[in-house]
């Protein structure tokens, strides 16, 4: 309990009896990424971590939770979503489970839908999806525009989006939208022109689909670069149905991230690996789409950061999880437990150029996940499980 000589944003708190705790500082603990030490606290006092290391060695605090015997890691920090949207896509997967394959032009339905829908409506959708997400241990989310595709429907998802997170990303390159269909290149004019201008002042980055059916390599150049003119900065879907251009031009303009990366040459995979940008690999997509696995294993290897991601989105990935994908990661794309922990909480961080998340350590956002099991590696050692039985976020237990 907090004694009322101490304001809850100041007050220290010890979190103890924890029997793995994930610091992703390699510096210590183990000296493995994930930094992992044994029989360890951590204490937190207003919204940061202040100290980390084995409970025999904490300092005093205000407060005490004990962990009973318990893992604690990062939280997760969900680097791609498209959470501003309306309308419902039911059938769609129910046909694609039926032998439809998926297509980008399943993205109309829910342009729509979301054109039709009020902010009210926006706003209750984005916050269900929040609260699920925060449920299941994501502490930090990116999430995109792109279901308005008009000026003002892809201003206000911005708007609306952040209310709830810093990460905002102007994804006004979703689709060409049916009204435009005869005129990609006036789409792409909007996109770079007045639709930049009423966006930019709410988004971080900005994104572009780079797939067939979409944005070519060169319009998906012209975007990015424009965005990056109005202060934006670049992240990418790319390589996600086809091979493409879309990887190297990520690694060319210093993206922070590409994201899907699922139809690799060795030329893209060398891009990455001789470059800073994250490759961001989002199996609930491939789950959902009965699709190829991404080959994180082949990046990995050669030198590749790899975060791992939802995709949370009404039409390829519906879902909020982020340890269904650490368990799809580990099962399916080659990753052992602890590359895909680090991943879905480090990874995420870089793969937002933060370094304030994703690790516990002194003077990172007291953002972490308690699992109600021994270790991290129960997130795929036993997938389907709600494992997750505490979450603080800024210093705050909210779960
Ligand atoms: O990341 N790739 C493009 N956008 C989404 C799909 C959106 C949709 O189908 O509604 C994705 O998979
Ligand atoms: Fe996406």
């Amino acid at each position: 309990t907090v004694s009322p000589a101490h304001s809850a944003s100041t007050a220290s708190t010890l979190i103890t009896d924890i029997t793995a705790l994930v610091t992703n500082d390699p510096s210590l603990g183990d000296n493995s990424p994930l930094g992992l030490i044994r029989d360890a606290a951590v204490v937190i006092e207003g919204d940061r971590v202040v100290w980390t290391g084995e409970a025999s060695k904490a300092p005093a605090t205000d407060n005490r939770v004990d962990a009973g015997g318990r893992a604690v890691l990062p939280g997760f920090v969900d680097s791609h979503s498209h959470l501003v949207f309306a309308g419902d896509r039911t059938e769609e997967f129910n046909a694609r489970m039926s032998g439809r394959p998926y297509s980008a032009g399943g993205i109309r339905t829910t342009v729509a839908a979301t054109r039709a829908a009020t902010d009210a409506e926006l706003e209750a959708n984005l916050t269900r999806y929040l609260a699920e997400a925060l449920r299941q241990g994501t502490t930090t989310f990116e999430t995109k525009s792109g279901y308005g595709l008009t000026v003002e429907d892809e201003a206000r998802a911005l708007r609306i989006a952040a209310a709830h997170t810093d990460e905002v990303t102007y994804l006004g390159a979703h689709i060409v939208p049916p009204d435009h269909a005869d005129d990609p290149a006036g789409y792409v004019a909007l996109v770079t022109g007045a639709m930049l201008d009423a966006c930019a002042p709410h988004a971080r980055w900005i994104d572009v689909f780079c797939e067939q059916g979409a944005f070519d390599g060169d319009q998906a150049r012209a975007i990015l670069t424009a965005g990056r003119a109005k202060g934006l900065h670049p992240r990418i879907h790319a390589n996600q149905l086809s091979y493409g251009p879309g990887v190297q031009l990520a690694v060319e303009l210093d993206a922070a991230s590409a994201d899907h990366c699922t139809h690799l040459t060795d030329a893209d995979v060398d891009a990455l690996a001789s470059g800073r940008t994250v490759a961001t690999l989002l199996p609930g997509a491939e789950f959902s789409t009965r699709a190829e696995w991404p080959d994180a294993r082949r990046l990995l290897d050669a030198g590749v950061t790899v975060a791992l991601s939802t995709d949370c989105n009404p039409g390829s990935s519906f879902t909020s999880s982020v340890p269904f994908c650490i368990a799809l990661a580990v099962r399916d794309m080659g990753m052992t437990p602890d590359e895909a922990v680090w991943s879905a909480t480090a990874g995420g961080a870089q793969a937002l150029r933060r370094t304030d998340i994703g690790r516990l350590t002194p003077g990172a956002y007291a953002d972490l996940t308690l699992l109600d099991a021994p270790s991290h590696v129960h997130l795929a050692y036993r997938p389907g499980v709600p494992l997750v039985a505490g979450v603080w976020r800024r210093g705050v237990r909210v779960v």
